[in-house]
């Protein structure tokens, strides 16, 4: 089919380099949604895609079988894709369809139920309460730093089995894999951290195999001998896990945090009800999740969104942001209100690919920034809304939070 024939000319909104690290990234997102339903746009690496804006289109768009999450389904823009996927170029879950996507999913889901997940909860608070005591006496402290990251960064390396000693390497590693593709270093950097992460999880990979433990990548060394995972499927899901289990979850801390330093009756109210913590959790994914430019999605045949025809071949993205700002869906969107009788975020994302971590990020979210509410009495921040620094990578998140506090011997 001729192209021109099915795209309506459209302005061409070209992302904004630095979208995750504006203090306010919302204006953007809201344009477009009040442009149109279906935006045109230019992605930092240079790429020609799709944007969808409004909670009902991406929630119909992420269960919607004709658009692959799988990049190698694209020709039209070959290369290019494969950076989009969360810069994952290894196929995993994250970058498959069914059935492919349901053999990948299904070997580890059990490990992420809410039930399992659940069980885990005694041991993310025992650990919460480790980080916070050296910090307690001191009366100030990097929340990032020193919290919002190692937390989430323990629990994931003590369920796959990855040395938590490791940690400042490969941090490094997948901070560098999530940086914007803005040019050819910044590529370059995150092709160079996928491939010396790929040689590490492959080292720690073999080693479980001669001596077994009770860890996830052991299951998995397991599922391989009985053939129902390739080795390379079995290192793109370590990386896949490793990665999220550390970019993503750190980021609802921090930004929860300091949308609760922002707004102190909020602070008050979460301090003097703690059950309302599952509900503010919600909130801050719904006002500034982590993943919120949006999730990628490739077209396999003509698809109707939203009243505009994409051809096949199309990059389209969701956008997470945009849809969980909606006004249509969401009443005074702009607020963050711990009082929503309905939160219907896609913070997770939706459908089949929904976020197998949603469980455990939950309850880090909920145990961390419970203990640092309890425990940091008179917590403000030590920095200006102006001067906070946002990470440069395509998730969102703070680079630092630092905080003063009421010590405590
Ligand atoms: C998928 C967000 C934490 C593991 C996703 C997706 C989103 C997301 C939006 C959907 C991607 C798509 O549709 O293409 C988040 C947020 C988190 C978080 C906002 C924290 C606040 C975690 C954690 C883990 C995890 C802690 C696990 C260790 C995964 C995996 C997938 C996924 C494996 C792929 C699922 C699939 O393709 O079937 N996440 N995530 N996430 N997430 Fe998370």
């Amino acid at each position: 089919m001729d192209d021109r024939a099915v795209l309506p000319v459209l302005p061409v909104h070209p992302v904004p380099a630095d979208l995750e690290r504006r203090p306010d990234p919302y204006p953007w997102l809201n344009h477009l949604r009040t442009e149109g339903p279906v935006q045109r746009i230019r992605l930092r690496d240079g790429s020609d895609a799709w944007m969808v804006t409004r909670h009902s289109d991406v929630l119909a768009a992420a269960g919607d079988p004709r658009l692959s999450s799988d990049p190698r389904r694209l020709t039209a823009q070959p290369g290019r894709s494969t950076r989009i996927a969360g810069g994952n170029a290894l196929p995993s879950m994250l970058t498959t369809d069914a059935p492919d996507h349901t053999r990948l999913r299904r070997l580890v889901s059990r490990a992420f139920t809410a039930r399992r997940v659940e069980t885990l909860r005694p041991r993310v608070r025992d650990l919460a309460r480790e980080l916070l005591d050296p910090i307690v006496p001191r009366g100030h402290a990097d929340l990032v730093a020193e919290f919002a990251f190692p937390l989430p960064v323990a629990v994931i390396c003590e369920l796959l089995g990855v040395p938590f000693a490791d940690r400042a390497y490969f941090s490094r590693q997948s901070s560098d894999l999530l940086r914007p593709p803005v040019d050819a270093a910044a590529i370059a950097l995150a092709d160079a951290a996928r491939g010396r992460l790929r040689d590490y999880l492959a080292d720690l990979v073999a080693s479980k195999r001669t001596g077994r433990a009770d860890d996830l990548l052991s299951d998995l060394v397991a599922a391989g001998e009985e053939q129902r995972l390739t080795d390379e499927e079995l290192i793109s899901m370590a990386l896949l896990l490793l990665v999220a289990g550390h970019e993503t979850t750190v980021n609802l801390i921090g930004t929860g945090v300091w949308l609760l330093l922002q707004r102190p009756a909020h602070l008050e109210a979460l301090r003097t009800d703690p059950q309302l913590l599952p509900s503010a959790v919600e909130e801050f994914l719904r006002f500034d999740g982590p993943v919120m430019t949006g999730v990628a999605r490739y077209t396999t045949t003509d698809v109707e969104i939203g009243g505009i025809t994409i051809a096949a071949d199309q990059i389209v993205i969701l956008s997470t942001g945009a849809a969980n700002r909606d006004p249509q869906r969401f009443e005074r969107p702009d607020e963050v209100r711990f009082d929503r009788a309905d939160n219907p975020h896609v913070a997770f994302g939706h459908g089949p690919h929904f976020c197998l971590g949603a469980a455990l990020a939950r309850v880090e979210a909920v145990e961390g920034i419970g203990a640092v509410l309890r425990r940091l009495p008179g917590l403000t921040a030590a920095t200006a809304p102006d001067s906070l620094r946002w990470r440069p990578s395509v998730l969102r998140g703070l680079q630092e939070l630092p905080v003063t506090f009421d010590p405590r011997s």
